[in-house]
C-alpha cells in the first residue's frame, strides 16, 4: 500500500451496471431471498465450480427442500448426496448447521451476518454473502476471487498470509461498499472474479472497473494477491483393501475429521508388508487393481487397491473374525455401497467393479 493512502475509487456504479447486463443472473440460487437456498449454494460453491455445483444443487433440493428436511435427515443420506463434491467437512457442517437452525432458531435462518457467522460452517464471507443476498445487509464479502479483484484494484501488496494485512483488506472491502444495490454489487464482485479478473491473463479490456484499477494501470495484475505462505504438499501411500465375500464388500466409516471425513471407504494399510501380516492365513486370494494417485489440495495420495476375495463357502464366523479387525465397518452389497457417501475414486473403482487391471502391484516406498 502507498504510505499515504489514496482515496478509494468508486467501483460500485460501473460494477453494478455491468453485473446487470453481463453478469450471471439466472443461476438456480439467484432471484430468491430464501436463505436456505442461498446458504446451500454458497456452501457448495466454496472451492467448487458453478458447473459442477448445478447438478448437485438440484438433486439436493429435491431431496431436502427445506431446512427442516435437511435437519431431520440421517448423516449418511446427506453424505450420499454430497458424494463427489469433495471437501466433506462442508457436508458435515451443512447438516449440523441445519440442525442448529431448527433447534436454536425455530427453523428460520437468522437475518444478520453477525448471527449467521455463529452457525457451523458459515465463515465471515459466506455469512456476508447470505446476508447481502437475502436481507440486503451492507456487508463485505472476501473470498479467494474477490481478494484477487480487490488487491488488483487497490494495488494492495500487503502479504495476506499475515493477519494484519488480511484485516486491512477486509477494512478496504468494507469501505468500498455502495449505499445501495448491495446484492448486485456482491454478485458483480463474484462474477468479475470468476470471469474477467482471472488469475492469469485477465480480460482487462472488457472490465467495467479497468479505469480505476491500479494494477491494470501499471500492468502488474499478475503480482496480486500477494500471499507468501506456500501450502506444504505432502505425499502418502496406502494399500487399499477391497475385501469381498459373496456379493458383499467390507467398508469402514472414516473418522469425523481429516480427508473424506465421515465417508465410507476401504480399509488401509501402510505397506504391503503390513497387509501381508494382517492377511496371513486368510482363505481366498488377492489381485492388484490399478494403482493411482488421488490429488488433494495438500496431499498426493498414492493408493494401491487390492481386491481380496474370500471363498463363498467360508463360514460366516470366520469371515466375521477377519472383518471385525475394523470396528467401524460393515458389509455392503455392491449396489447399496454405491448408494452411500463414498469418496469419488472408490465410487469409480466399485463401479468399474469386476474388471481387474494390471498387476502393477508393489508399493515402491512403503512407509
Ligand atoms: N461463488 C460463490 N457464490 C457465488 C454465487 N452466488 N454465484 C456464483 N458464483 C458464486
Amino acid at each position: 500500500m502507498p504510505s499515504r493512502p489514496e482515496p478509494l475509487p468508486d467501483i460500485a456504479t460501473p460494477l453494478v451496471a455491468w453485473q446487470r447486463t453481463h453478469g450471471r443472473n439466472t443461476l438456480p440460487w439467484q432471484n430468491t431471498r430464501d436463505p436456505y437456498r442461498v446458504w446451500l449454494s454458497e456452501i457448495m460453491l466454496q472451492q467448487t465450480q458453478v458447473t459442477t455445483v448445478l447438478g448437485y444443487y438440484e438433486r439436493f433440493l429435491q431431496r431436502f427442500p427445506d431446512v427442516d428436511a435437511l435437519a431431520a435427515a440421517s448423516q449418511s443420506d446427506v453424505f450420499a448426496l454430497w458424494s463427489g463434491l469433495g471437501y466433506y467437512s462442508r457436508a458435515r457442517n451443512l447438516h449440523r448447521c441445519a440442525q442448529a437452525v431448527v433447534a436454536e432458531h425455530c427453523g428460520r435462518f437468522p437475518d444478520s451476518s453477525a448471527a449467521l457467522i455463529t452457525l457451523p460452517g458459515i465463515g465471515r464471507s459466506t455469512a456476508a454473502a447470505i446476508a447481502a443476498f437475502c436481507f440486503g445487509e451492507r456487508v463485505a464479502i472476501l473470498d479467494g476471487n474477490v481478494k484477487r479483484v480487490l488487491t488488483r484494484m487497490l494495488a494492495f501488496d500487503g502479504d495476506l498470509a499475515e493477519a494484519k494485512h488480511e484485516r486491512a483488506l477486509w477494512l478496504a472491502a468494507t469501505q468500498l461498499l455502495p449505499g445501495r444495490d448491495i446484492d448486485r454489487y456482491t454478485q458483480g464482485l463474484m462474477d468479475l472474479g470468476a470471469t474477467l479478473c482471472s488469475r492469469r491473463a485477465p480480460a482487462c479490456l472488457q472490465c467495467p472497473v479497468c479505469a480505476p484499477c491500479r494494477a491494470a494501470k501499471t500492468g502488474t495484475q499478475e503480482r496480486y494477491p500477494v500471499k507468501t505462505r506456500k501450502l506444504k504438499r505432502g505425499t502418502r501411500e496406502h494399500v487399499w483393501l477391497w475385501l469381498q465375500w459373496r456379493d458383499r464388500v467390507w467398508l469402514v466409516q472414516r473418522p469425523d475429521t481429516g480427508v473424506w471425513a465421515g465417508l465410507w471407504s476401504l480399509p488401509e494399510f501402510d505397506s504391503t508388508e503390513d497387509f501381508d501380516r494382517a492377511a496371513a492365513g486368510w482363505p481366498g486370494q488377492g489381485e492388484w487393481l490399478g494403482s493411482f494417485t488421488h490429488v488433494l489440495t495438500h496431499l498426493d495420495w498414492r493408493l494401491h487397491p487390492l481386491r481380496w476375495t474370500l471363498p463363498t463357502r467360508t463360514a460366516s464366523s470366520r469371515v466375521s473374525r477377519i472383518a471385525n479387525a475394523w470396528l467401524n465397518g460393515r458389509w455392503f452389497e455392491l449396489k447399496d455401497a454405491l448408494a452411500v457417501g463414498l469418496p469419488a475414486p472408490l465410487r469409480r473403482l466399485l463401479s468399474q467393479g469386476t474388471r481387474a487391471q494390471s498387476v502393477e502391484g508393489k508399493m515402491i516406498s512403503p512407509r
